[in-house]
C-alpha cells in the first residue's frame, strides 16, 4: 500500500462515521483532503450533510466538490471533526499545525461533539517531538515569542514559504515551528505555551482527539479513546 493509498482507507473509514443531517467539521492537510473527497462521494449518493471548513483551502475544496460549506463564524456546534494530524501517540495526544492551520482546527475540534483523527501509519509514535511544534504567532511579537520558546527549551525556526518571505496563516499570523525534542509532558508544555503573550495558538492537541483511524498496510486500525 502507498501512503496516499493508507491515507485515503483511514479517511474513508471515518468518513462512514458520518449520519444523516450532520454537521461535519472539515480538517486540513493531504489526508483531511481525502476525508473531503470521500465525504463529498457519499453526499453524491444521497447523504445530506452540511461542513464547516478549518481553513480556506479546505473550504475551497469542498465548495468545488459541491459540499455545502457555511461559515464557522455562526456556528457552535459541531458534530462530528474529522482531520489529519503530524504525530499522534497513544494517549490521543498529538502535533498538528504542519499545514498550518492549527488555529482554525483547534477552534472547530473545542466545539465538536467528536473529533477524527486520520493518519498514515507514519504518524503514529510513542513519544511527540521528532516533528517540531507548529505555534501561530502575532507578527508584531515575533522577536519575543522566538526568545520565550528558546527559554522553554526548544529552537524555533520562522516558517517561510521561500527565503525572507514569511508563510502566513488564514489570520495573516507568522507560524513558528518550535523543536523541543521530545516532549515528556504535553499537558504541562500546552498550559507553559498558552501562558506566554503573542502566541495565538498552539498545535499540542491534548484533550480534543476523540478516535484514530489509522491506514496501514493491512488495512484501517481504528483506536477508540477509553473515558
Ligand atoms: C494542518 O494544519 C495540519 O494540522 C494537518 O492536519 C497535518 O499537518 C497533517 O497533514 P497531512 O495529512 O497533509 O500530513
Amino acid at each position: 500500500m502507498t501512503v496516499d493509498a493508507e491515507r485515503a482507507a483511514a479517511a474513508e473509514a471515518a468518513v462512514n462515521e458520518v449520519r444523516a443531517g450532520m454537521l461535519v467539521g472539515l480538517g486540513t492537510g493531504r489526508t483531511a483532503a481525502f476525508a473531503v473527497r470521500a465525504l463529498a462521494q457519499r453526499v453524491k449518493e444521497g447523504l445530506r450533510a452540511t461542513c464547516v471548513a478549518t481553513s480556506t483551502a479546505t473550504e475551497r475544496l469542498g465548495v468545488s466538490l459541491g459540499l455545502r460549506v457555511i461559515p464557522f463564524e455562526a456556528v457552535s456546534r459541531v458534530d462530528l471533526t474529522i482531520d489529519g494530524a503530524d504525530e499522534i501517540d497513544p494517549r490521543f495526544c498529538a502535533i498538528k499545525g504542519g499545514g498550518g492551520a492549527l488555529l482554525r482546527e483547534k477552534v472547530v475540534a473545542a466545539a465538536s461533539d467528536r473529533v477524527l483523527i486520520v493518519v498514515d501509519a507514519n504518524k503514529v509514535v510513542e513519544r511527540l517531538g521528532s516533528f517540531p511544534l507548529p505555534v501561530e504567532v502575532l507578527p508584531f511579537a515575533e522577536a519575543w515569542v522566538m526568545r520565550a520558546l528558546t527559554e522553554l527549551g526548544a529552537a524555533p525556526t520562522r516558517r517561510v514559504v521561500e527565503a525572507g518571505t514569511p508563510f502566513r496563516t488564514d489570520q495573516q499570523n507568522f507560524v513558528v515551528d518550535a523543536a523541543f525534542g521530545f516532549i515528556d509532558d504535553a499537558a504541562d508544555l500546552a498550559a507553559r505555551l498558552a501562558s506566554i503573550p503573542g502566541i495565538v495558538e498552539h498545535g499540542l492537541f491534548v484533550g480534543e482527539i476523540d478516535e484514530v483511524f489509522v491506514g496501514r498496510e493491512d488495512g484501517v486500525e481504528r483506536r477508540t479513546k477509553m473515558r
